[in-house]
């Protein structure tokens, strides 16, 4: 059976995160509200076949809870997921991993989180069936400066918390919390 991953936020930073688990060997369904975004991301892997696009907006609730139940369905159940989401649909990721558990099927997710999670982690009730991995977004310092990261550095980052499965993974940097940009 495809192993079916699904990335949320995915034509973005994280559209060569998505093209990487493609390449892997992934089925690999990508979520942005913008079709043409996605669709740039389906045609930038080198196996483009292997990229589903779902196009929805994660902040309407009942849509993202009819669309993760029909994928299951027409997909299967998702064994890895990445979620990018962002704190103004607070309920999104909540209704995601609502329904990705209903099939019982053990799945990993990666949560993507801005760095303020590294003083605030997000309260995210994870049910039993899913193994939960946060990945941090820092920022780098360079001499007397410090910058937020690149998309690169991003996608990077994550693809190696895929494959190193820790708890928490930090990408660049989060302390000297004091050094953060402020920009
Ligand atoms: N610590 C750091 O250094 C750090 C942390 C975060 C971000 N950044 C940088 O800041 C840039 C902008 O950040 P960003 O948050 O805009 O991230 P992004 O990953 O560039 O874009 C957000 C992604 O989420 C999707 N999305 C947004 N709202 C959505 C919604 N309501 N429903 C479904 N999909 C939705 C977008 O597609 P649609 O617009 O088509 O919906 C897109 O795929 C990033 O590219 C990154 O370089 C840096």
């Amino acid at each position: 059976m495809a192993r079916e991953a699904l990335v949320i936020g995915a034509s973005g930073m994280l559209a060569e995160v998505a093209r990487w688990l493609a390449k892997e060997g992934w089925q690999v369904t990508v979520v942005g509200r913008d079709r043409q975004k996605l669709e740039q991301v389906r045609n930038g892997a080198l196996n483009p076949g292997s990229v589903h696009l779902l196009a929805l907006d994660y902040g309407q609730t009942e849509t993202l809870r009819a669309a993760m139940a029909e994928l299951v369905a027409s997909r299967g159940p998702m064994e890895l997921v990445v979620a990018w989401i962002h704190q103004t649909a607070p309920d999104a990721l909540a209704t995601v991993l609502a329904e990705l558990s209903r099939p019982k099927q053990p799945f990993r997710l990666y949560h993507v989180c801005g760095s303020r999670a590294w003083k605030n982690p997000p309260a995210v009730h994870v049910p039993t069936t899913c193994a939960y991995q946060r990945v941090i977004l820092g920022f780098v310092c360079e001499g007397e400066d410090a910058r937020w990261l690149t998309n690169a550095e991003i996608a990077n980052g994550v693809i190696r918390a895929i494959g190193e499965k820790a708890a928490q993974t930090i990408v660049g940097q989060v302390e000297p919390w004091e050094r953060r940009p402020t920009y």
